[in-house]
Order: C-alpha cells, then sequence, then structure tokens
C-alpha cells in the first residue's frame, strides 16, 4: 500500500486532502472525537453500510504544515500524518495513542508452506489458509500494554490480543473454538485500551477483511482487505465508555425495545404443531415459569416456504395466537433468505417475474440449496426487494406474529458456498456477492425491521444471526448455534460483552446450547446467566435433548424458575438501561473493564460481568464447582442473597451450591423492580418499587407505555431517585405517559415500606 511521499496538502472545510506522489489521501474531521483515514481504492467517497446520513459535526480544527507532517488536530485529537500516508494519533494531552508502523508485515515463515499444507491435507486434516499480503494493509506499532475488546461476535475470550481473525459471515457446524476466524458477524470495530489512552477504530470496509491483534508479531498489529477503500474510523473518547458512545454516535445505537421483548423466550427447533405449542404455553403457566415469547422455527412453515404455514400441522394460526395473547405469549417466527424454487408458490414466482432474486454471472437465477431444498436467493440491497418483503410481512402480521426472526441469513447454502461472482443486481447498483456477503443479513434485516414497522406500527422486534457493523439500529442478534458445553457457557459471557461494546445492546446466546445435550447442571448454571443478558431465550436442536424448565426434576424445575423470577424481578431496570443506551449507546450486560478501565484486574475478566453498573454477576460456569473466586471492584457491594456488605477491591470466596449465582450490588445503588407476573404487563404497575442498597445514591427512572414509538414525541414519564443516609426521596421529574405511578415503595434488606407519595 504505498503512497509516496507528501507532495502538497489543501484543507476544504472539515477535510484535508493530500495529495502523495502515488496516490491521493484524506483526513476527514467528523467530530471532535472522530477522525476518518481515506484513500481511494474503490470509490472516492465513502461505501458505508454502517453510517447513515451526515454525521459532520462542525468543530474547531487546527492544521498546519509541519517539518516532515501535516499536523491536524480538534479540541480532544491530534493526528499526525506522515509521507506514505503514515498517521500517529494523540490524545488532548499529547499522549500517544497508536502509531502506524513504518515497516512491512514479517511473515514467520521459515519452511515449505505448501510441501506441508499438502501433507497434513492428506492425513484429513483442515488446511488453513495461506497466511499473505493484502492491498489494504494498516500496520499499527504494538505499545506493549494494548488490551483489546470489541469485533463482534468472535469466539474466545474478552481481551482479543494475540488472536487473528476475519470478517466472513460464517456458519460453521463444529463446535465453536477460541481458534476461529470468523462467526456469523461482521464488526471491524476494536476498542484498545492502554494504561495511558483508550480509543476505537472502526474500519468500515464490508469486503472480507482481516484482522490480527498482535500474533503475527509482538510489535505489531494490524487490519487488511483486498477490495473496497483505505476507510477508518480513529475514535477518540475520555474513557472506554465514551469511545463506545461516539462509535454508536457513527454507527447507531440501540432503540428501545419493546418491554415484552426483555421477557423470557422459548424456543426449540421446532415446536413442531399448534398442539405442541399450546401444550408448551401450557405449561410454562402450569409450572409457573413466567414467558412472554414463544418462537416457531422453521416447521411452521409448508416445505419450508417463507410466508407460508403448514395447515396441516398448524391449523388455523390465528386462533391459536389470539388465544396465546389473552394468556400473555407473543409468537415470533422464523424467516431465511433461501426462498424455495418452485413454480406456482408465490414468492419464487413473483421474485422471478420481477428480477428480484441473485442471479449468476449470466444473468440466470443463481440457485443453491438450502432447508426447502433448491432455493434463491433475494437481492436485499435493492430497497423495492426490501419493500417486497416487508410487505409480505403484513400477512404474517396480521395473523398474529409480533416478531421475526431472521436465520441462514450470511446467506449459509448447503451446496458450497456461493461463487464470489453472483449478482445481485436488481438496485441502482450492482453488487458481487464478494461485495455483498457481509451485510446480506443486515440489509435482510432491515426488510424484517421496515415490515413490522409499517404493519404493526410497534417498536420492531427483529432477531438476526448474521450482520454487520450499524445492525443495532435494526435488529437484536443472537450467538447462533452454540452447543451445550461448559466452555460454550463460558464463552457467552466474553461474546455477549464485546457485542455491547461493538454497539450491539441487545444479544444473547441460546440458553442450554443449541447442539449437544444439555446436562441439568449445564442447564441450570446457563439460566443463571441467561436472565442477565439482554436477550434471554432458551433454544436448542431437533434431536437434541429437550431443555425446556421441566426437563429434569423437582430441584431443576425450581431453580429455574427462580431465576426467571429474578429476571422478571429486575425487568425495569433492563428496560431503564435499554432506555439510556438509546441515547448515550452503552450496552445493558457489561465487562468489568468497561467501568473499571484503570484497575487491571478486569481487564482480562472473561468469568464475571455487571448488568448496567449497578449489578454484578460471578456465576459458576465449570461442571461440579460449587465456590468460586469472586473479585469485587473499589467501592462497596452487597452481597445479593446473604445482604452482606463487602469492601471492594480484593478477591473473595463464594460458596455457590447449585441454586446460587453470587450476584453483587454496588452500595448505593437505587434499582427498580416489577411485580411477580407471568408475563410483562400481567400484573398493572402503578406503585413504584424501587430496591436500594447502601446509603447514599441517586437515579433516574423512566416509563412509557412499552410498545409504541410515541415517547419520541415526549409520551413518557421519568423520575428522579435520590437516597441521602439511607433515606429515599422520588420526584417526577418528565410527565408526558398518563399511566404515571401513584406512589412509590422501598425495599431494603428484604423488607418494603409504606407507599409513599412523590415530592412536588
Ligand atoms: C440454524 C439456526 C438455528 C435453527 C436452525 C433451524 O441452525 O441457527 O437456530 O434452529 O437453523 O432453523
Amino acid at each position: 500500500m504505498m503512497f509516496g511521499k507528501i507532495v502538497s496538502s489543501k484543507q476544504e472545510g472539515n477535510v484535508v486532502k493530500i495529495q502523495f506522489e502515488k496516490r491521493n489521501g484524506r483526513i476527514e474531521v467528523i467530530t471532535k472525537d472522530i477522525i476518518n483515514v481515506f484513500a481511494n481504492f474503490e470509490s472516492e467517497e465513502h461505501n458505508s453500510f454502517a453510517i447513515e446520513g451526515n454525521k459532520v459535526i462542525p468543530c474547531e480544527i487546527k492544521v498546519t504544515q509541519e517539518k516532515d507532517h501535516i499536523l491536524i488536530s480538534t479540541d480532544s485529537l491530534t493526528l499526525k500524518v506522515y509521507d506514505d500516508f503514515k498517521v500517529d494519533l494523540y490524545d488532548k494531552n499529547g499522549v500517544l495513542l497508536c502509531e502506524d508502523s513504518r515497516e512491512g508485515r514479517r511473515l514467520n515463515e521459515t519452511f515449505d508452506r505448501e510441501a506441508f499444507l499438502e501433507l497434513i491435507a492428506s492425513e484429513g486434516h483442515d488446511v488453513q489458509e495461506e497466511s499473505k499480503l493484502h492491498t489494504i494493509e494498516v500496520i499499527k506499532k504494538m505499545q506493549g500494554d494494548e488490551a483489546f475488546y470489541g469485533l463482534g461476535d468472535k469466539t474466545g475470550f474478552l481481551n482479543k490480543r494475540s488472536y487473528e481473525f476475519e470478517n466472513w459471515n460464517s456458519d460453521l457446524p463444529q463446535a465453536h473454538n477460541e481458534d476461529f476466524k470468523a462467526l456469523y458477524k461482521s464488526i471491524p470495530f476494536f476498542i484498545t485500551l492502554r494504561e495511558n489512552g483508550v480509543f476505537g477504530l472502526f474500519f468500515d470496509n464490508h469486503y472480507k477483511s482481516y484482522f490480527d491483534m498482535g500474533k503475527e508479531q509482538l510489535d505489531y498489529y494490524y487490519f487488511a482487505a483486498d477490495k473496497g477503500n483505505l476507510d477508518y474510523y480513529m475514535i477518540g473518547g475520555s474513557n472506554m465508555a465514551e469511545v463506545v458512545s461516539n462509535y454508536t454516535y457513527l454507527t447507531g445505537t440501540t432503540p428501545l425495545p419493546q418491554k415484552f421483548t426483555l421477557g423470557y423466550q422459548q424456543s426449540r427447533w421446532s415446536y413442531e404443531t399448534r398442539k405442541e405449542v399450546e401444550e408448551l404455553a401450557a405449561n410454562m403457566r402450569k409450572y409457573n415459569i413466567p414467558c412472554d415469547v414463544i418462537h416457531l422455527d422453521i416447521d411452521y412453515m409448508k416445505d419450508y416456504k417463507v410466508f407460508t404455514w403448514n395447515d396441516k400441522t398448524f391449523p388455523n394460526p390465528k386462533e391459536m395466537m389470539d388465544n396465546l395473547k389473552e394468556n400473555g405469549f407473543k409468537i415470533v417466527t422464523i424467516l431465511d433468505p433461501g426462498t424455495k424454487v418452485e413454480d406456482g408458490y408465490f414468492m419464487y414466482e413473483e421474485g422471478k417475474e420481477k428480477g428480484y432474486f441473485a442471479t449468476d454471472e449470466n444473468g440466470e437465477i443463481y440457485v443453491n440449496q438450502v432447508w426447502p431444498g433448491d432455493a434463491v436467493f433475494p437481492d436485499f440491497s435493492s430497497e423495492e426487494v426490501r419493500n417486497w418483503w416487508a410487505d409480505h410481512e403484513k400477512d404474517l402480521i396480521d395473523t398474529g406474529v409480533s416478531g421475526i426472526w431472521n436465520d441462514m441469513n450470511e446467506p449459509a447454502s448447503f451446496r458450497g458456498p456461493l461463487p464470489l461472482d453472483v449478482q445481485f443486481a436488481h438496485g441502482e447498483k450492482t453488487y458481487t456477492h464478494e461485495e455483498l456477503h457481509n451485510v446480506y443479513g443486515s440489509l435482510m434485516s432491515k426488510a424484517a425491521h421496515d415490515g413490522l414497522e409499517k404493519h404493526d406500527k410497534k417498536r420492531p422486534f427483529v432477531i438476526t444471526r448474521a450482520c454487520y457493523a450499524g445492525i443495532q439500529k435494526y435488529s437484536t442478534v443472537w450467538t447462533g448455534d452454540n452447543q451445550s458445553l461448559w466452555h460454550h457457557l463460558q464463552m457467552a459471557i466474553p461474546q455477549l460483552c464485546n457485542l455491547g461494546l461493538s454497539g450491539v445492546a441487545f444479544a444473547g446466546t441460546d440458553v442450554g446450547g443449541f447442539g449437544a445435550d444439555v446436562t441439568k447442571e449445564l442447564l441450570i448454571r446457563w439460566v443463571q446467566v441467561g436472565c442477565f443478558s439482554p436477550l434471554f431465550r432458551n433454544h436448542c436442536a431437533k434431536a437434541q435433548r429437550r431443555q425446556e424448565p421441566w426437563t429434569f426434576d423437582e430441584e431443576c424445575l425450581d431453580i429455574y424458575r427462580k431465576y426467571v423470577k429474578l429476571r422478571y424481578h429486575f425487568l425495569p431496570y433492563f428496560y431503564d438501561l435499554f432506555a439510556k443506551g438509546e441515547k448515550t449507546g452503552l450496552p445493558v450486560m457489561r465487562p468489568l473493564v468497561l467501568q473499571y478501565e484503570k484497575d487491571s484486574n478486569v481487564k482480562d475478566m472473561n468469568d464475571q460481568f455487571l448488568v448496567g453498573d449497578s449489578i454484578l454477576v460471578a456465576p459458576i460456569l465449570e461442571q461440579g464447582k460449587t465456590k468460586r473466586m469472586v473479585y469485587l471492584p473499589q467501592g462497596e457491594w452487597v452481597d445479593y442473597h446473604t445482604k452482606e456488605v463487602i469492601k471492594g477491591g480484593q478477591y473473595i470466596l463464594k460458596d455457590a451450591p447449585l441454586s446460587i449465582c453470587p450476584i453483587y450490588i454496588k452500595s448505593g445503588s437505587v434499582i427498580p423492580v416489577g411485580p411477580e407476573q407471568n408475563y410483562v404487563g400481567e400484573v398493572k404497575e402503578d406503585i413504584l418499587v424501587l430496591e436500594c442498597f447502601g446509603e447514599n445514591g441517586s437515579y433516574v427512572h423512566y416509563q412509557d407505555n412499552g410498545e409504541d414509538f410515541a415517547y419520541r414525541e415526549g409520551e413518557y414519564n421519568a423520575y428522579e431517585i435520590t437516597m441521602k443516609a439511607g433515606k429515599v426521596t422520588a420526584k417526577q421529574i418528565h410527565s408526558g405517559y398518563e399511566k404515571a405511578y401513584k406512589g412509590y415503595q422501598v425495599i431494603k434488606d428484604g423488607a418494603i415500606s409504606s407507599i409513599m407519595e412523590f415530592e412536588k
């Protein structure tokens, strides 16, 4: 990636255009905290599927020509641009955050790689792709103390240092391990935390990309791609939380979801008949497990044809859903992009006639195979195709469906991957599969989202497996086909925390594990984590042992119930976090390092997490274990089970028999809690209940109708709560939603106060 020496530079508003000997480059100041580094390798302008609209916030920019570099600074960041388009970034205090390497990569090969690959292939081993140099390669010097976070749903540990990754949305059937380079999602954003600084880097290139966080060599890390532009954003902030906020300013925050989506959800591939679904719902109530959503996997369809119902196994689905709704259940149905090739099938016929499907290089409709057999792939890059898909959702919605679950949208295909030259040509621009692959899931989710918004008029509930950066605006995600393995439970924490740091606040794993057979103990330990994860859904594959809460014995059922109920108890707190997150971009489920970045004990903490900043969860993640070491950061913490107050800044040993998931509440926390109920909204909440810990603290609680967009027009209430020397007062500070609370009650040390009035 040679640029040569700087020849000249010119400032035009917030852009500094730089002519180098061999290529042009451009620095664009987006906000005082966000600087874009760009060079045309494909197009003159950004070609982004993550950033929508003009994000520039004018700020003061100083540009000066120094002896050997151009200096560009805002109030927060300083960038020095040198020959060969090398850039170094400093914070406002002049602390070096990040420095381009002035040397190339050093491939580490001292042997005949090709001969070796041939040899191991003959033994039947998977052959890893050869490492190679890339057209676009940005190599940053490792200063030595970096920890890396983010990168979406990658496997492995919280801190990505020393590992390499690729972004190429992949549905891999093997058990996901820490050495996997790619899974279903591509979010080319990472945060670098150093002792003296923190920044984010978003490489907005949706082609296949490569990230090496110091695996190849110890003294540099790099990111790369072979197509697209050199187009990356350096994102500052005075701490990690600000970096996340700035990244989500750029790519969007997670909007407040409907309240019921935060309730417990039950799924299985598949509940195969109407009768089975109705029995499931009855069992949820019989066994007293609160539940808001039941998911219908592919078997509700006729021959796996999207937008159809199998009327033999699901007669009169409207009646089924009407009845379920009366009892507090919502139904979410799965949709896959692969549309069955079948003469006379309306989706196939309509799409074929209008030219909505991807084609091969000769313009013939491209056919591969998915669940329905031969299948074709809608061109979701075209707005018209997205609207067509969205309008077909109307039937599902009119029948009673409350959300859409998008699957297999990498897209997955059974007869080998789609060739890179498959064409998506319906829209204004023709895309190759090579370009569209990583954003296909996001575009399909946008279609699903728009359909719900248009026809349901409520806040759309979409779940997707595949996506690109920025997906949070349109969909929640789940981490795909994990397995009932202890190391997958362990991985759930860093995976969900890194998704949160990558802007995706609404995410979950298949509780209990999708593949393999769950054990009683694993199911219990998983629900203890799942009840604190933003999306709380138990899902499992056909042919695997069932994992509904009552599958095992009474003990399992009781413990399972206890944690589902705990979720409903904390549900108003979760909802508040989402309401705040829509503004700040901060995740609901957080690694400790997000709140305590100066504490070196939490840099690599994979087995504990926070919900907001008040609840610390230290679950048991190993078979047979009934005690664990817990790290409590600075401050004072209250053991949620025993109410013991414990000084932070230390490791403690906690007893955690099967029924106990260690939970600690930060002293000074006020947590709004909900009533015991079978589903969200069953019990009228006209009194605000606050569970308080410690003596001094404050909190703002949010309330709205939990369903539509009226809150954006001011139809919400906000309450400010103050706790001083143990005395709790509350006052309504915004009033816009008609069903305001009539008063409040305080729970302290297990006892509940009488109803008190809000201060005037
Ligand atoms: C995929 C999904 C899984 C689903 C199955 C059948 O494997 O990841 O969740 O159950 O397809 O639709």
